[in-house]
C-alpha cells in the first residue's frame, strides 16, 4: 500500500501532537514533532546563553547540535539532542517563554526543515507543526489545520503540565499561548498560516478520540486513492 505524508498544523495547544501520535500509531507511520526540535534549539541557545542577533554565532552553534528521535519501550517517540534524551527539558516554561522568538531566526528554521525533510523523504510519516504544509512538505497528501477556542486550549495545556506534577497558573498559560500565537503567525520566515489546500478542524467542542478517528478516515480515503 502507498504511503503518505500527513502534515498537520496549527496554533499551540490544539491537540496537534496527541492527534500525530495517535494517527501515527493507527496507520504504522513515524510521528515526528517538529516542535520538539524548536523546542530542543532553544533549550541548547538558553543553556548556552547564545545571542540571538549574531547569525554567525548562531551558525556556528547549530552545527553542535545533533537531533535524533526514538521509540521507547512504549512505542512513544522520544527526541534526543546529542546522545541525552531532552523531551522533559524542552517542556519546561522557561522553553515555552523562548522557543517563539529563536524559531523566528532563519538559520534555525532553514537547518530544521532540511532535517524534517530527511526525515519524510520516505513518507508514512505524520509531522506536527506551524509550517508542515506551507514550507516543509508542499506536496503533503493530507494536510489539516486545527484552532481552538484560547481558554480550551489553555485549559488542556494546563491538564497536560498538571500530569507531569507541573501545576503553571491559568492566566500564565494563557499569556504563553497568546504571545507565541501573535510571534508565529507574524514572523518574517515561514509563519503560521493556514495552507489553501489544508482542511480546517476546529476543536473546541470534540473529543481527542473524534479529532483522531476524522483524520484516520481522511487519510485511509488519500491512502485508497493513492493504491
Ligand atoms: O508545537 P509546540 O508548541 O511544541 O512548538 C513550540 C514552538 O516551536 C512554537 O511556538 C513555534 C515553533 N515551531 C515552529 O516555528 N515551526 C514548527 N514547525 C513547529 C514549531
Amino acid at each position: 500500500m502507498k504511503k503518505i505524508v500527513i502534515a498537520i498544523d496549527g496554533y499551540s495547544a490544539c491537540g496537534k501532537s496527541t492527534t500525530a501520535r495517535e494517527v501515527a500509531s493507527i496507520l504504522g507511520y513515524r510521528y515526528i514533532d517538529s516542535g520538539a526540535m524548536y523546542r530542543a534549539v532553544t533549550l541548547f541557545f538558553l543553556d548556552k546563553h547564545i545571542s540571538l542577533t549574531n547569525p554567525k554565532e548562531i551558525e556556528r552553534t547549530l552545527e553542535q547540535i545533533h537531533l535524533a528521535f526514538h521509540v521507547n519501550a512504549h512505542g512513544t517517540t522520544e527526541l534526543f539532542m546529542n546522545g541525552i534524551n531532552v523531551e522533559k527539558s524542552i517542556r519546561k516554561m522557561r522553553v515555552s517563554e523562548n522557543v517563539s522568538p529563536v524559531s523566528t531566526l532563519k538559520e534555525v528554521r532553514h537547518a530544521m526543515v532540511a532535517q524534517q525533510r530527511k526525515l519524510g523523504k520516505d513518507k508514512g510519516i505524520v509531522m506536527d507543526g506551524r509550517d508542515i504544509g506551507t514550507v516543509v512538505f508542499p506536496q503533503a497528501e493530507l494536510k489539516l489545520f486545527l484552532t481552538a477556542d484560547i481558554q480550551v486550549r489553555a485549559f488542556r495545556r494546563q491538564q497536560e503540565l498538571l500530569e507531569k506534577d507541573k501545576l503553571v497558573d491559568f492566566h500564565t498559560i494563557i499569556a504563553n499561548l497568546t504571545d507565541r500565537d501573535r510571534i508565529d503567525s507574524n514572523r518574517k520566515e515561514s509563519p503560521l498560516i493556514k495552507a489553501s489546500d489544508a482542511i480546517e478542524m476546529n476543536t473546541t467542542h470534540i473529543t481527542i478520540d473524534e479529532q483522531v478517528d476524522e483524520v484516520v478516515r481522511l487519510a485511509v480515503g488519500k491512502i485508497v486513492r493513492r493504491s
